[in-house]
């Protein structure tokens, strides 16, 4: 079982033409509103995916709390571990352009409140695996990786948004690192790495690692990844873009389904990255993701990945 723990949030997208500069007041066409976050959109993804899944997190007790609790039922991501906080649901507005590319504000609220010790330790086990965000406060997420860690449970971080380095002990005991390509830049600021490269960046932060890999995606050029062994390239899938919005989530959490299925490094790159495109195809974070048969349909879409 893959326990996503992170935030959920309803989205509001807009799409506009161009997005406003500061001070400019643009109208948009119809709206729509959406279950979103990072951490319910990775649950979501790996639940299409095929592959029992367990969203933990706080929601606050309004209309929003619940669309984002049976959203999750709908698609049969168990949502027990998802408690109630003062505060109202998490929210995001998001603009989406003309190229797809977004720009999006995120208001916490109740991930805010998100706790490690809503996962007991009992799900800590071999048997498991957690994928984490940093959307819900740091030090929950990386309490909850340490003791996922020591436990012998294989552990995901997606550092997204990055906003401080990852602490040194943490990297030792993750198993996978997953971030894109500016998040990448943005860690080797706080890291302070030499590296300028993302190939490079990657192998430094490997190298703070016990077994770490860490991923780099890099929308329309595909993905890296390099482990203390290996490095490989994975391209992107060719779509229409409609809308980007989620699409690195849909890769963390298709990646990690496809690890908890048993499949190698190569093949799960694979995988993420065509489920990532075929989610690019529709406006909304989650409305796009794909269902494992549809992932599967497309595998032949995409060219191998290329040891380096
Ligand atoms: O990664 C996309 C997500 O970021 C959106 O669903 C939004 O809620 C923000 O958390």
């Amino acid at each position: 079982m893959i326990i996503v723990f992170g935030a959920l949030n309803v989205d509001i997208v807009m799409p506009v033409k161009e997005f406003p500069k500061p001070g400019e007041t643009i109208v948009s066409e119809d709206y729509i509103s959406r279950s979103g976050g990072k951490g319910s959109n990775q649950a979501m993804a790996a639940g299409r995916a095929g592959v029992k899944t367990a969203m933990v997190g706080k929601v606050g007790d309004d209309a929003f709390g619940r669309r984002c609790l049976n959203n999750l039922k709908s698609q049969s991501v168990l949502g027990t571990g998802i408690a109630i906080s003062d505060r109202p649901t998490g929210c995001a507005t998001i603009w989406v352009d003309h190229a797809g590319e977004n720009m999006v504000v995120v208001s916490a609220g109740a991930n805010l409140d998100a706790s490690a010790e809503q996962i007991p330790d009992e799900i800590l086990t071999e048997k498991n695996m957690v994928l984490t965000q940093l959307e819900v406060p740091h030090d929950e997420t990386y309490t909850l990786l340490r003791r996922a860690g020591e436990k012998g449970c294989r552990t995901v971080l997606n550092a997204s948004p990055v906003t401080a380095a990852i602490p040194t002990d943490v990297l030792k005991i993750l198993d996978v690192l997953i971030v894109n390509d500016v998040e990448a830049k943005q860690l080797a600021h706080h890291h302070k790495l030499a590296a300028k490269t993302l190939e490079d960046i990657a192998r430094e932060l490997v190298d703070k690692g016990e077994n770490l890999t860490c991923i780099v995606t890099m929308g329309a050029k595909g993905a890296l990844a390099v482990t203390p062994e290996e490095e490989w390239v994975v391209p992107s899938l060719k779509v229409d873009v409609v809308d980007t919005t989620g699409a690195g989530d849909c890769f963390c959490g298709v990646f990690a389904a496809s690890l908890e299925n048993g499949d190698t490094l190569p093949d799960s790159l694979k995988r993420a990255s065509v489920a990532a495109g075929l989610s690019c195809r529709v406006l909304g974070a989650q409305a796009g993701m794909p269902f494992e048969d549809e992932i599967d349909a497309h595998m032949g879409d995409l060219s191998a990945p290329q040891q380096l």
